[in-house]
């Protein structure tokens, strides 16, 4: 599991394995920030976790750094690469290691609003609705196929804060989801 967050995706997704709801194990969970919270839940569950050394790109990692990621995922067993709030780009190292095996959650109902601050675009556009999505993980921003999505209605009384609580309340039931169905699907 890679993120660069507060790591609440992680800790549903552990929930869900505890409660034998999802047939998962998380073999390593790796941030590229050394004080992300998902390295708090990471230690209170007792998983394994690394730190990816610092990068000098903000989108991206050094193909060599890149390289030495894939190879611990590889080493610690890894068979499907979660994204969870993981804030660059994977590129040729990644992907070529794990084709078809890197998911990851968004918080909008793409191809609309990708990037960052997903539920902030969706509240500056005037929808009425938005959500959440898992997605194949491909070289582009946000834009590999759509594997599952849930609609987040948004209310008249909604700020930039709320509307996302809302929306990781989606992801925290959509995302044990459909890890649990993965296999079948890949
Ligand atoms: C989640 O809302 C996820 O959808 C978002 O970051 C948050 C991470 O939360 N990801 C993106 O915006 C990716 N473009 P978490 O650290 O609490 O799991």
């Amino acid at each position: 599991m890679l993120g660069s967050g507060k790591g609440s995706n992680l800790d549903s997704i552990a929930r869900a394995i505890s409660s034998g709801d999802l047939l998962a194990d998380v073999q390593l969970v790796v941030s590229d920030s050394p004080s992300a919270g998902i390295l708090d839940v990471s230690r209170k569950w007792g998983l394994p976790s690394i730190t990816i050394p610092a990068s000098r790109f903000k989108t991206r990692l050094e193909p060599e750094i890149e390289e030495e990621l894939a190879c611990s995922l590889k080493a610690a067993g890894v068979e499907i690469v979660v994204l969870a709030g993981y804030m660059r780009m994977l590129k040729s190292p990644m992907l070529d290691a794990f084709p078809r095996a890197i998911v990851n959650i968004h918080p909008s109902l793409l191809p609309a609003f990708p990037g960052v601050d997903a539920w902030r675009q969706a509240l500056l556009a005037g929808v009425a609705v938005t959500g959440c999505t898992v997605h194949w993980v491909d070289g582009g921003m946000d834009t590999g196929s759509v594997i599952a999505q849930r609609e987040v209605a948004i209310l008249d009384s909604d700020t930039p804060e709320t509307l996302h609580a809302r929306i990781q309340e989606a992801e925290h039931q959509l995302y044990p989801q459909v890890l649990n169905s993965l296999r079948a699907l890949q």
